[in-house]
């Protein structure tokens, strides 16, 4: 089992597939961007032994991230592997939704079991300024065929921003009930430099969603408390929950559960913090032999930092951009 110097057991593993993304979000991204050159990256057969290793340790859950996951080529059958590694209670994947037409059968065919789907904007105009390249109707139709391929439990992702999309909570949660999905609001974090809106004054606390929806919906504490940052609330009279992720109004690290490893093979031990392990050269030096690999994540565990400070001053935003990190 992996254990921290905190107590936290680690049984949580976000594993990012690329750093690309077909959309250029706000929020997540600069509109230039460089992405990692191919030798950098891990092979499908390299994110499998990570898999594999984080698993032959304790792990039972692993998330599949990016960037867009559904960028990577052979996706479909990276998730397979991943999901028949025995000891593993759920495969995972988080996605902008542009792609689910196509992916969503396979993906739920190589054992995919929960998606992620974000989704900031039901205005096409607006959900193409958020995205820079994003279209609305690709990702509406990704949702629905998500569902039509047997996915029973979709999350939508929504970060709001002051001024930009703040008016849309009630219609985003609407949309989320008429389609079956749970929804979760996020407090935006400071991570890479963004040029197009002030993270200081885009910010709106989850507190003062909660209290924008409860005047619409009614809400009822969720009986069912899940390990991960999202707090929950039942949707009366409905199965779908309303969920708020607040790394800035709620600190929820003392919780954490998970570790993150970045497609260059980074093991990260906090989304806020710069601790990680380099792990590409133990893949690469010792290509038949998983114990290095394996030893070097046990003897991380003593670097998880207890846990994030995330501060709105630009001077003290993390250098690393969200698509880097893996969400
Ligand atoms: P579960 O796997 O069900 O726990 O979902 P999730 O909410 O962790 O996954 P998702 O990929 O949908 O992420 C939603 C948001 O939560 C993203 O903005 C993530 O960056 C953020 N998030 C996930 N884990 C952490 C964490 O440990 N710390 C912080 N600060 N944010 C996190
Ligand atoms: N702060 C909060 N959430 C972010 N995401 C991307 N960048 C940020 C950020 N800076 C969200 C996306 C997606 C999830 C994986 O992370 O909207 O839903
Ligand atoms: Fe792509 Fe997700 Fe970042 Fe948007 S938030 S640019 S969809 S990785």
């Amino acid at each position: 089992m992996l254990t921290d110097r905190f107590g936290r057991t680690v049984d949580y593993l976000r594993l990012s597939v690329t750093d690309r993304c077909d959309f250029r979000c706000v929020y997540c991204m600069a509109e230039e961007m460089t992405f990692l050159p191919r030798a950098e990256v891990l092979t499908l057969e390299e994110l499998q032994r990570v898999a594999a290793a984080f698993v032959a340790l304790g792990v039972r859950r692993i998330r599949l991230t990016g960037g867009e996951p559904l960028v990577r080529r052979g996706i479909e059958q990276l998730a397979a592997g991943i999901s028949a590694l025995p000891g593993l209670d759920e495969l995972t994947l988080t996605t902008n939704g542009a792609r689910l037409r196509q992916f969503a059968r396979p993906l739920r065919d190589a054992g995919v079991r929960r998606l992620n789907i974000s989704l900031d904007s039901l205005d096409p105009q607006r959900f193409a300024t958020l995205t820079r390249t994003g279209q609305l109707a690709d990702v509406i139709d990704g949702i629905q065929a998500a569902r039509e391929a047997g996915f029973q439990r979709i999350r939508l992702n929504s970060v709001i921003l002051r001024g930009r999309n703040d008016d849309e909570v009630p219609g985003l949660v609407d949309f989320a009930l008429h389609n079956d999905c749970d929804i979760a609001f996020i407090e935006e974090m400071p991570l890479g430099q963004i040029a197009e809106h002030s993270r200081g004054e885009a910010f709106v606390s989850s507190a003062e969603l909660r209290e924008l929806i409860a005047a619409r919906f009614e809400l009822l504490p969720a009986t069912d408390v899940t390990a991960g940052p999202s707090r929950y609330w039942q949707v009366a009279g409905s199965k779908r929950r309303v969920g708020f992720i607040s790394p800035h109004s709620h600190n929820f690290c003392h919780l954490c559960n998970r570790v993150r490893v970045t497609v260059e093979g980074r093991l990260l031990l906090c989304l806020g913090n710069e601790h990680s392990v380099d792990l590409k050269p133990l893949l690469r030096e010792f290509p038949e032999d998983d114990q290095p690999l394996r030893e070097a994540i046990v003897a991380a565990m003593a670097i998880k930092p207890e846990r994030h400070h995330f501060s709105h001053e630009p001077e003290e935003q993390l250098v690393r951009f969200m698509n880097m990190t893996g969400g």
